[in-house]
């Protein structure tokens, strides 16, 4: 092949012939809306550190699960802020049938059946007075085994409750083959999305405000370090030798070339995580006037499933949506 009068631009040369060879689109059955519902509220509460999103009460929870469904939404993730008297130090409020999120679960299910896929965040964190994402040994440490015991009664519980797929995300050493096979019992057609390669990130700082988790440290234990890209691959595969029927990556955007590999490797769909951080920082330059932020939210999507994410949980869903 001779490159000798090559001129690509001929393809950038109108907004339809762009669109026509674009490699990849954003359409929102790809996109999952991450919601958080907290005990106790009537009305919506803003999240400061998160420009746009809100804490939502059992009401406005259900008027946002009918918008993604309007919007044609892939999914929506709910995640529970339970008040302070209900956390303790094994996060039992999180499997209990009345505890918020499965409470959350059952209005949403009522409310939109199986017009959208309703996933459950599966993780203590929220739910603990030490703010981890499992239980304490005696030394202080997180106890894989007992944490994946209480993870595998909470997705149970989550299933019950109305959950299309639990998504644990607590990074615990086989906890999807133990919550697969408690799942087997009455909940075959329950998936399991996996938090396969989850790195310990500063980028989930706003989060830790948004569900108002009492940790103090840091999950370097247990979450991944971020200098290991290797190791993330190795994540995703274990928990596809364990039957996850997807796996993800989180954080996403920073997280590209680990994203890339596993979606290289991995025979079921790969979904990516853009972070409270990621969305933040756009939204907090966009504030400022510093970037233009509808702008930059839709490039680090497209970023994100360009490198190999079949589905992108992200804050925007809604405006990518075109919804907002
Ligand atoms: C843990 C969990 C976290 C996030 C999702 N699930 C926080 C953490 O690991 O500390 C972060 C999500 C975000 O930052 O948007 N249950």
């Amino acid at each position: 092949m001779s490159f000798f009068h090559a001129r690509p631009r001929r393809l950038r040369t109108t907004p339809a012939m762009r669109r026509m060879v674009a490699e990849t689109r954003i359409h929102p059955a790809s996109l999952v809306l991450p919601v958080f519902v907290q005990e106790g509220i009537d009305t919506p509460v803003d999240i400061v550190s998160m420009p746009g999103v809100q804490r939502h009460s059992l009401d406005s929870l259900a008027k946002v699960a009918s918008d993604a469904v309007s919007a044609g939404l892939g999914g929506i993730m709910l995640f529970g802020v339970p008040t302070e008297e209900h956390k303790d130090p094994s996060g039992s409020y999180g499997v209990d049938e009345n505890g918020i999120l499965n409470q959350a679960l059952r209005r949403v299910r009522s409310e939109v059946g199986d017009e959208i896929v309703i996933m459950a965040d599966t993780c203590l964190d929220e739910f603990t007075t030490h703010g981890h994402c499992g239980v304490l040994d005696s030394e202080g440490r997180v106890d894989n085994d007992k944490t994946v015991q209480i993870y595998t009664n909470m997705a149970v519980a989550q299933a019950q409750a109305g959950a299309h797929m639990v998504c644990p995300s607590g990074m615990m050493d086989d906890q999807v083959e133990s919550i697969r096979f408690a799942l087997e019992l009455d909940f075959h057609d329950v998936g399991i999305l996996a938090y396969s390669a989850k790195y310990a990130s500063a980028f989930y700082g706003p989060f830790r405000d948004a569900v108002a988790c009492s940790l103090t440290g840091d999950r370097r234990t247990y979450q991944m370090d971020p200098a290991n890209r290797r190791e993330g691959s190795y994540e995703a595969e274990i928990d596809i030798s364990q039957d996850a029927d997807m796996v993800m990556v989180k954080p996403a955007g920073y997280y590209l070339d680990v994203l890339s590999d596993v979606a290289r490797l991995s025979p079921v769909p790969v979904a990516a995580y853009q972070v409270s951080g990621e969305y933040s920082m756009i939204q907090a330059a966009g504030q400022r006037g510093w970037i233009d932020a509808e702008n930059a939210l839709r490039e680090s999507v497209l970023c994100i499933l360009r490198a190999g994410a079949d589905v992108v949980l992200t804050y925007g869903a809604m405006e990518l949506a075109g919804e907002k």
